[in-house]
């Protein structure tokens, strides 16, 4: 099967500046906000890059946060990366 590196939720997240019903709960953070929730090292600092490659890999479950966050530990190190500055990207 081809490797999807972005996902729908993606695209959910880029157009959810207009109003809309709730798709998933918890909803996914505003990436243009540039806000994060997880500390996954415990370094007293969520939302590093290390903290969204953790969130990405494995996603949110192992670090106490909600199922509907899927992992992707299926991408190489190089593909995690490259989606961690994207999401940086989005940033307003
Ligand atoms: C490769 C694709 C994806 C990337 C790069 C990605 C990235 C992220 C990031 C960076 C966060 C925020 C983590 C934080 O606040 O510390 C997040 C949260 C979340 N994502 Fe994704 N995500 C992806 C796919 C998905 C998919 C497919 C879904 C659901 C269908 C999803 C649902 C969620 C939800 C519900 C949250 C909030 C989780 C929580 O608070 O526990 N994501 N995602």
């Amino acid at each position: 099967m081809a490797k999807e590196p972005v996902a729908p939720a993606m695209v959910l997240q880029v157009r959810a500046t207009a109003p809309q019903p709730p798709v998933l709960n918890p909803k996914p953070r505003s990436f243009a906000e540039g806000v994060f929730a997880y500390d996954t090292d415990s370094d007293g600092k969520p939302g590093t890059d290390a903290d969204l490659f953790a969130i990405i890999k494995n996603g949110s479950a192992p670090y106490g946060g909600a199922a509907t966050m899927p992992g992707r530990p299926d991408l190489s190190d190089d593909e995690i990366h490259a989606l961690v500055a994207y999401v940086r990207a989005l940033k307003n």
